[in-house]
């Protein structure tokens, strides 16, 4: 299996999360490594009765086996880190890189008001900011901070030995494609490109060293934040097709539309991906929650996947059926 690298197909929020953890269970990967823009991200994951929500941490904490790092392009939140660090009892296994950027409080001020408040609808997290100081070469890195000795490692080494080792490594996107920096629909996106070239870049793993490159698509689209998205539903439409959500670092309620095939197939051009993700296909189709097998879809479900494989030429090959880890269709092979 070797390196997989999991990205984002749309605007974020396509239930990353769920699949990682999965694959984090299920490929028994040595390291889960997460790369992207900082504690903007959030990822929810649920585990039996228990719900875990992630802003810096690997999603793929869940595997007690792996190792989870943070790649040197992400800036990290230390109080943030070090929280989940303890909430998910991972202080053994968690590292981040030496050259993580650090978000400050002026950071966090900077974010949640103003330009980037108002007209960018930013998350608030000071990970702009933060990215726009290590751009200007004045911000802090991890070894500089007292409370964050302990966990620091070289991630890009760590990755490329166990690679070396035929270890399998999970590499973790945050945000979406059209959230990129150079790609996404500017300026109504994120600070940094996360494709997955920028996400290798982040960790530190150069492009021939990946096997797989999954882009996750939710069964919907789902926009949090302001810029532009086509075919916008009203709030009521959203909430009679039962697509509300709301955001899980902000927690505002996101905008939402239909599967968007033209923005799909751009983002799978920008990663190259090889695999589809398809993410609550439940939500759509009622009927289909929790099966773990295609076969017990319904042929309205079977259909919708179908038509995304034709139109898209790319397999879909994991299914989300459900909340839980488990609530999933595997059809790598
Ligand atoms: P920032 O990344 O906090 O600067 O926010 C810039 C834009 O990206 C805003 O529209 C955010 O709502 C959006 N954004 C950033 N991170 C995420 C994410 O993880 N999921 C969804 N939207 C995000
Ligand atoms: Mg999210």
């Amino acid at each position: 299996m070797g390196a997989t690298i999991v990205v984002g197909g749309f605007f974020g929020d396509e239930g990353k999360g769920k699949i990682i953890s999965y694959l984090a269970k299920k490929d028994n990967p040595s390291i889960v490594v997460r790369g992207g823009a900082g504690p903007n991200a959030g990822h929810t994951i649920k585990d039996g009765d228990k719900t875990f929500k992630v802003r810096m941490l690997p999603s793929g904490f869940l595997n007690k086996n792996s190792k989870v790092m943070i790649g040197p392009g992400v800036v990290v939140n230390p109080d943030v880190f070090l929280k989940e660090v303890d909430d998910f009892e991972a202080e053994d296994r968690s590292f981040l890189d030496n050259h993580c950027g650090i978000i400050e409080e002026h950071h966090l001020g900077a974010d949640s008001q103003g330009r980037l408040k108002e007209k960018i609808g930013s998350t608030g997290s000071g990970t702009g900011p933060a990215n726009a100081e290590r751009a200007m070469r004045t911000l802090k890195m991890a070894k500089e901070i007292d409370s964050l000795q302990s966990y620091l490692i070289d991630v890009p080494l760590e990755i490329n030995s166990a690679l070396d080792r035929n270890e399998n490594v999970l590499i973790e996107g945050t945000q979406g494609t059209h959230l990129s920096l150079w790609h996404g629909t500017y300026p109504f996106v994120t600070s940094k490109d996360v494709t997955a070239s920028g996400i290798c870049a982040d960790v530190g793993v150069g492009p021939k060293r990946i096997d797989d490159i999954i882009v996750v698509f939710k069964s919907y689209l789902t926009r949090v934040g302001t810029g532009p998205m086509n075919g916008e539903l009203s709030p009521q439409e959203t909430s009679d097709k039962g697509w509300e959500e709301f955001g899980t670092v902000t927690g505002r309620l996101r905008r939402a539309a239909e599967f968007d095939f033209e923005l799909a197939s751009r983002a799978i051009m920008l990663s190259s991906a090889n695999q589809i993700s398809i993410t609550k296909l439940d939500v759509r189709f009622p009927s289909c929650a929790g099966s773990q097998s295609f076969d017990q879809l319904d042929s309205e479900s079977k259909s919708f996947i179908k038509n995304i494989e034709d139109k898209l030429g790319v397999p879909v090959t994991l299914i989300g059926t459900g909340a839980g880890v488990n609530d999933i269709i595997d059809l790598r092979t």
